[in-house]
């Protein structure tokens, strides 16, 4: 089978533009996720869009069908998130740096009517089986990869992009303490419903992995939801996907 890269969106506003884009458009349905096969770009470059659902789980499914199904080379996992990073506005685009599973922690002891402090948290290590060792190890967070990281922060573009960390979680925040505290535990720029699935995966089965957030809204600014940025993050995919030419 032909290496290909796979290209994923929740929804439809993080997926149609490039589905359509495509040349030579094939369509595959494995359960209840769709894949499309095609041609991308100037270079023809050959992907698989993948519109995975919202959320941890549908994207996991959605990547592990895939690997099964294809021969991937990279992952690129792209969409809207939420600002945690104040230099970040809507429209702006986070590369990323690493992808921190910031739903994963142990909380610390207390005893009845101590009350509630969400503060008092510790990451959870998770889990891999590494496919390279051959053997589990834990975890605290999943890289992005430099080359491709690289390649996506030399896009030709109006909008501002920066590298920053995505935090990762079924969770939508807009307690301001608490992102607050996720940025001084994690760095974290920009939060999202799925990446940390796929990056988790890449690191397990060692495939190159890169998340791609557009801000759709930001607590931080004081920018309200706007889904239809989703077409631009996917218009910069497309540059970006040009520059792989050769990196396969
Ligand atoms: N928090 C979490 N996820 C967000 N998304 C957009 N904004 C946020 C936010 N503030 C993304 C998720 C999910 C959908 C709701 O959009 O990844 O797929």
């Amino acid at each position: 089978k032909q290496p290909v890269l796979l290209i994923q969106g929740a929804m439809d506003t993080e997926t149609e533009y490039l589905i359509g884009q495509l040349d030579e458009p094939e369509e595959i349905t494995c359960g209840n996720w769709k894949f499309y096969t095609g041609f991308l770009g100037k270079h023809a470059e050959p992907v698989v869009i993948s519109r995975t659902y919202q959320g941890m789980v549908n994207a996991a499914a959605a990547t592990a069908i895939a690997m099964t199904q294809f021969c991937l080379w990279a992952v690129i996992n792209l969409g809207i998130g939420g600002g945690h990073d104040a230099r970040f506005h809507r429209g702006d685009i986070v590369v990323g740096e690493r992808v921190v599973p910031m739903g994963a922690m142990i909380r610390k002891y207390a005893p009845e009517g101590a009350g509630i402090d969400e503060c008092d948290f510790e990451p959870l290590p998770i889990e891999i089986f590494d496919k390279t060792l051959g053997q589990t190890r834990k975890v605290l967070d999943f890289p992005c990869d430099e080359r491709l990281g690289d390649a996506a922060m030399k896009v030709q573009t109006d909008v501002y992009v920066g590298r920053g960390v995505i935090g990762s979680a079924d969770e939508w925040n807009n307690q301001l303490d608490r992102i607050a505290l996720l940025r001084e535990r994690y760095k974290t720029a920009v939060e999202d419903m799925e990446s940390a699935a796929p990056a988790e995966l890449c690191l397990a089965y060692g495939i190159p992995f890169l998340g791609i957030r557009i801000i759709s809204n930001s607590i931080v600014t004081g920018e309200s939801f706007e889904e239809a940025v989703g077409v631009d993050v996917q218009k910069f995919a497309v540059s970006f996907v040009e520059r792989l030419h050769g990196m396969r």
